[in-house]
């Protein structure tokens, strides 16, 4: 039976699975009434969520965290169950831990004929508290990874809408202006103005929005245009770049990644660390590419940001690189500064 719970652990990819296997599944086999599992809610660990619903339904985190208060195994045998909501009575705590972190619990049910857990139920549960941690900690891991990458094509969706906006106004609109000029048989030089005025709007649409400078020659003749305009702006930090000649081949998407990563790391260096000095550097190894991107200022605690729920800046850089299966670490250490390491395999 252990085996074949085993069996069905390895093949869940779903909250969905998980939770059959947690409520389902494992009460059937151990002749258990009721079973439900808690999930932690991944932008708050102390919060635990019903799994498999989408209702904010929350465990009262006393329940969850402190029913047998101090204990620290995976299962715990209620002498007293406690009751709650109203009406069910739960009788065993099976605890789901990642490391040292609590990530779920599933509640059990009075035993259907028995009526108390034996040492082998226990054991049984004991097992597969592990194997149901790994994949609840796995899921996590997914969701996360998923909401990223949506929060990507949102933002990529909002820069099309913006697009789309400003082609209306300073593209279609002045045109029909100058249309109206010609059919009015306005001077030359006033039409052509208008033209002018037109050709301009769009070629600062094309570079504010669409293309960086010089992405169409690959990374590095983006990122030279970028420096020259930020160290333009910025006469107070200095911008150090170290970076070979020509690369290997890159992707054009791995050109506009790096892109699009450099310049997050470097507006965030200029924005918020008060630095003096930013290091761009490209280091190439015999199978992957290393760019980093540091600073020498006051540093932050990037934890949170990386593994919350944040969408900003830094999510969606690790979600650019996992577009290109790249790493992305970002270290920061107070009062010395940030780095931000990518490392691109196989470049
Ligand atoms: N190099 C840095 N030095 C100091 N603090 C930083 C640095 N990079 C990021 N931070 C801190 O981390 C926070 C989150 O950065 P992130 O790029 O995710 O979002 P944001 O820059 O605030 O918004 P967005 O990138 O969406 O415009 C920043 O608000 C800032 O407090
Ligand atoms: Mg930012």
């Amino acid at each position: 039976m252990i085996v074949r719970l085993c069996q069905a652990l390895s093949q869940t990819v779903r909250e969905a699975d998980l939770t059959e296997l947690a409520v389902t599944f494992i009460p059937q086999a151990l002749s258990i009434r009721f079973a439900s599992l808690w999930l932690a809610d991944d932008t708050d660990a102390t919060q635990l969520r019903l799994a498999g619903s989408s209702a904010p339904l929350s465990l009262p985190a006393h329940l969850a965290l402190e029913t047998v208060p101090s204990s620290t195994a995976e299962v715990d045998v209620l002498t007293l169950p406690f009751n709650w909501p109203e009406g069910v009575a739960w009788r065993a705590v099976v605890r789901l831990r990642n490391g040292s972190q609590l990530i779920g619990v599933c509640l059990l049910g009075d035993k259907i004929r028995e009526g108390v857990f034996s040492d082998k139920d226990v054991r049984v549960l004991r097992t597969l508290a592990g194997g149901l941690a790994t994949r609840a900690a796995n899921l996590n891991h997914l969701d996360r990874e998923r909401r990223l990458l949506l929060a990507l094509a949102d933002k990529e969706d909002n820069v099309r809408r913006l697009i789309a906006a400003e082609l209306h106004d300073e593209g279609i609109t002045q045109l029909s202006v100058v249309r109206r000029m010609v059919e009015s048989r306005r001077k030359p030089e006033i039409i052509m103005a208008g033209l002018e005025r037109v050709i301009q709007n769009i070629r600062v649409l094309s570079r504010k929005h669409l293309e960086p400078v010089g992405l169409e020659q690959g990374f590095l003749a983006a990122l030279e245009a970028f420096i020259e305009q930020t160290g333009a702006l910025n006469s107070q930090i200095q911008l150090c770049v170290n970076v070979p000649e020509t690369l290997p081949h890159l992707s054009a998407t791995a050109d506009r990644e790096l892109f699009f990563i450099t310049q997050e790391a470097v507006t965030n260096a200029v924005k918020y660390s008060n630095a003096s000095l930013i290091q761009i550097n490209i280091r190439l190894h015999s199978a992957s590419l290393e760019l980093t991107i540091s600073d020498n200022g006051q540093g932050f605690d990037p934890a949170p940001l990386l593994t919350g729920r944040e969408t900003r800046g830094l999510g969606i850089m690790q979600a650019r690189a996992s577009r290109l299966q790249a790493s992305l670490a970002v270290t920061s250490i107070v009062s010395q500064g940030t780095t931000v390491v990518v490392d691109l395999p196989e470049a």
